[in-house]
């Protein structure tokens, strides 16, 4: 047995035992956090299930949906839900058995970067544009708990449960054996994808990931890890602006590589020189767009003050190329 062997044996010991113990004793034992309260409980307990358990209190139509819609979405998904750039909405025709996981799903993630940024009103009502984009109601709906459980989807006949991958009682979808001994020790990511259009919308996948290339080490470096200023090793990251880390801006770029918008040194290298180029950026940031880097949308950044926009400007033009 290998040293590694016998410390693997004994945390998995180690588990047993916690998971052994009566609750009472383990609190006695540890003294670990406290209980979470009914408003942090209430903060995450937002899923809504098929039956429409979970759905909040409030209403949106059709029409209410479409102004929301035009305003927080169509950035990036199409003026009619058809744009492919990031994900059409033509697709949840296909792959959604209930239209409440439709609700679920904006709940929790959309308007990107800005997830749970809209009301339960104004996402009802934009589940209900996108329901109807999708010629699944009609243009009179207005979606609420009541009325969203019962809205039939196309397909939902045609999904069925894996099993195996959605209940534990079903056969596993894979059929390797766990590996005992003389195991490979570093993982390898190698990712194939259709040639053509993904490959040229985001480059090589693997550099949207973050970290990534990190994972086979004991732990990410600082500046590696999600909500850092700046992925990379650079002194120059701590220098950027609080505003533009709260602003989001992170999501989608970062000082010295691709994310989905083009790394800040590559924008200071572009603009070198160029007398119009706050202006330009200035406008860009806050009315968003695309064709310059590519086909990719910036979305719209329209509660920016001219301050923040220029401060944000100011940071980006002076960031040197690297030696
Ligand atoms: C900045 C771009 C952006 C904006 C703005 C945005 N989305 Fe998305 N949306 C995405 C991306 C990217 C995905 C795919 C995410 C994934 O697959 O992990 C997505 C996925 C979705 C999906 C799932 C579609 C499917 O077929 O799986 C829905 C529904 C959706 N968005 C609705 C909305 C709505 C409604 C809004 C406005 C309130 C919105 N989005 C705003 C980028 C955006
Ligand atoms: C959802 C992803 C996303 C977010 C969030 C985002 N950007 Fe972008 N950004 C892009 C994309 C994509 C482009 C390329 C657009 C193009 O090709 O014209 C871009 C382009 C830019 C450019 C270059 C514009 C040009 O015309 O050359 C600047 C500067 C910029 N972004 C700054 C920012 C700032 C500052 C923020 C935060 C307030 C921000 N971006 C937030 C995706 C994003």
């Amino acid at each position: 047995m290998s040293k590694s062997d016998r410390l693997v044996g004994a945390l998995a010991v180690a588990l047993l035992l916690v998971i052994a113990l009566p609750a009472q004793a383990r609190e006695k034992n540890y003294h670990l956090g406290r209980k979470a309260t009914a408003a942090e409980i209430a903060g995450w307990n937002i899923d809504v299930r098929p039956d429409g358990k979970g759905l909040p209190e409030g209403q949106g139509s059709v029409a209410q949906g479409g102004e929301i819609y035009d305003a927080n979405c169509a950035s990036c998904h199409g003026s009619f839900g058809e744009s492919n750039e990031y994900l059409a909405l033509t697709g949840i025709k296909a792959k959604l058995n209930h239209a409440t996981t439709l609700f679920d799903y904006i709940n929790r993630a959309m308007p990107f970067p800005h997830s749970k940024s809209l009301t339960a009103d104004q996402v009802y009502a934009v589940a209900a544009y996108v329901l109807n984009l999708n010629d699944i109601v009609p243009s009179d709906f207005v979606a609420n708990r009541q009325t969203l459980p019962k809205v039939k989807m196309p397909n939902a006949n045609a999904l069925k449960p894996y099993p195996g991958m959605m209940s534990v009682h079903g056969k596993p979808d894979v059929h390797n054996t766990a590996c005992m001994k003389n195991c490979e020790k570093v993982v390898k990511i190698t990712g194939s994808l259709p040639a053509g259009f993904t490959k040229n919308l985001y480059g090589d996948i693997r550099d949207n990931f973050r970290g990534l290339e990190t994972m086979n080490e004991q732990a990410p470096p600082k500046a590696d890890l999600p909500g850092s200023a700046v992925a990379g090793k650079t002194s120059a990251a701590s220098a950027m602006p609080k505003v533009m880390t709260a602003s989001g801006c992170t999501a989608c770029h970062a000082l010295d590589h691709k994310i989905l918008g083009p790394s800040f040194r590559d924008v200071a290298k572009k603009y070198q020189g160029n007398p119009g180029a706050s202006k330009h950026l200035i406008h860009k940031i806050r009315n968003g767009g695309a064709g310059v880097w590519g086909s990719i949308p910036m979305p719209p950044h329209p509660d920016l003050s001219d301050a923040d926009l220029s401060t944000m400007v100011q940071w980006i033009l002076t960031q040197k190329a690297k030696k």
